[in-house]
């Protein structure tokens, strides 16, 4: 089926605009040119702010907003429901605003009922209108992925676009298997955004082996096969988040799951009616992972981090931290909205250097960067092993992580997809300004590893840290830390 004429139009439109890219980037790399353009850009109204020593530790309880991935899921599946989905503790950062928008855009009604408190009227599977006007996915790939999914099997026409860092990541991880289910692409040089999306009219039912460890690349997949007759097949080498699966039961649909050595072959029966069900959103555990983290590093800290999400997919750097003896206390462990949650209890501790195994990769994925800055304090060197799917975040954060390091004094290298950092038992000395390349979790990360160091750490641009952590200063300065613009 050939794209629509207004279609083409507006593709030419965005593919000719200030964003277009000349040459083509590798095919599943994270594309610096468009990056660098769009942090240059981004440079007016950058936000700098520096992370102290703070006198004395941190105290208190640090309630960290909803979790990412669990508030995305929790708007989609309503919006493709029948009934009236309420949803508490939803993340409203940035990131998961941008999926609140696409929905409404896609004729859901989503309304704020108060803080944390959403509600989505869906329409059930299949149901969804094409939107009169571009979507804008923001900084979120997981919004983007999982979006592309819903899409390629819905029969209308989208065109999605991003910001300078989304529009540099990989699409051809989603758009290549779900051009299999009928769905077809229109992107720029190498798959990337902004893509135009004819759906399929009507989607086939596949069978597919991700080539790569990816939640958002299986939920694309388990998304789309929502609207394809008969059984959609998704096989995985290693477990990633299981976030999707685990809604896609609590709405309703008939998902088996079977694990298959380290990884697991999830199959789902097409076109369930979905209905509506309340979803309370445990508190993320990557974002957890920052004051946590400061806790560890600030000598006289104990916070207590109430309500964090455990499930186990999620949970690799609470047994890394472990190994470095850091003394984590989950207390009070319990089922919230089908998902594990506890308490965390967290004081500081001196670590030492510790060798993740590639394969806990997927379930502390988005934790290295923080990882990173606890191993510079450690004692002794640590491995980190696997990073490659670091490359295509919102930055490349294998780079970005050791930069940000190394302009702090600490000494760290990469060995083809390892990171390696040379731990003195004490903080480096600090004192660099780190360049964030639009990361929120390079931000926070360096925030964090200046509330140890002797001088202050700076960062370029606080602004992305409200992609998913919005509060994130508050809370630190409240527990203690004293962190300020400059
Ligand atoms: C996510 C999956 C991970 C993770 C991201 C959220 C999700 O990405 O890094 O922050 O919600 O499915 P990949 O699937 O690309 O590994």
């Amino acid at each position: 089926m050939p794209l629509p004429a207004r279609a083409v139009k507006s593709v030419i439109a965005m593919l000719s605009g200030p964003n277009c890219l000349v040459g083509r980037p590798p095919a599943e790399g994270n594309c610096m040119t468009d990056r660098v353009a769009g942090e240059a850009a981004h440079g007016a109204g950058s936000r700098r702010m520096f992370a102290p020593r703070p006198a004395a530790g941190l105290s208190g309880t640090v309630a960290v907003p909803g979790d990412k991935s669990i508030s995305h899921r929790a708007l989609m599946f309503g919006a493709l429901a029948i009934g009236e989905t309420r949803i508490s503790g939803l993340l409203q950062g940035e990131d998961v605003l941008r999926t609140a928008a696409a929905m409404r855009a896609l004729g859901a009604q989503v309304t704020r009922d108060g803080d944390g408190i959403w509600r989505v009227a869906g329409r059930g599977i299949g149901g969804l209108v094409e939107p009169d006007d571009v979507l804008d996915m923001g900084n979120s790939g997981t919004a983007a992925r999982l979006l592309c999914g819903i899409l390629a099997s819905h029969p209308i026409f989208s065109v999605m676009t991003g910001d300078a860092s989304l529009r540099g990541r990989p699409m051809r991880r989603v758009t290549e298997p779900l051009a299999a289910i009928g769905a077809r692409f229109t992107a720029r040089e190498g798959g990337r955004l902004p893509l135009a999306i004819v759906g399929a009219e009507e989607a086939l039912p596949i069978d597919y082996m991700v080539p790569v460890p990816s939640a958002q690349v299986k939920s694309a997949l388990l998304l789309a096969g929502l609207n394809a007759p008969g059984i959609t097949r998704v096989e995985e080498r290693e477990a990633t988040r299981d976030h999707s699966e685990n809604m896609l039961r609590h709405f309703g649909a008939d998902v088996t799951v079977e694990r298959q050595g380290a990884g697991r072959v999830i199959s789902l029966r097409g076109q369930p009616e979905l209905l509506a069900a309340d979803v309370a959103v445990p508190g993320d555990p990557s974002s957890a992972a920052f004051p946590l983290a400061a806790a560890l590093l600030v000598p006289g800290s104990r916070i207590l981090l109430p309500s964090v999400g455990l499930n186990p997919l999620r949970t690799g750097l609470l047994a890394t931290l472990d190994e470095m003896g850091a003394g984590i206390m989950v207390r009070n462990r319990r089922v919230e909205g089908g998902e594990p949650v506890g308490d965390l209890e967290v004081a500081h501790a001196a670590l030492r250097g510790v060798d993740v195994p590639a394969e806990r990769a997927p379930s502390m994925i988005d934790e290295y960067p923080i990882l990173a800055v606890l191993c510079a304090c450690a004692a002794g060197t640590s491995r980190l092993r696997g990073l490659a799917e670091l490359r295509v975040k919102e930055s490349d954060r294998l780079a970005a992580t050791a930069a940000l390091l190394a302009i702090n004094g600490a000494r760290v290298g990469i060995e083809g997809d390892d990171m390696l950092v040379h731990g003195t038992g004490h903080p480096p000395a600090g004192g660099g300004l780190v360049t964030t390349h639009m990361d929120h979790r390079i931000a926070m990360s360096a925030l964090v590893l200046g509330l140890a160091t002797g001088n202050p750490v700076g960062i370029d641009d606080s602004r992305f840290i409200d992609t998913s952590f919005p509060g994130f200063v508050g809370l630190m300065n409240r527990a203690g830390a004293g962190l300020r613009e400059g």
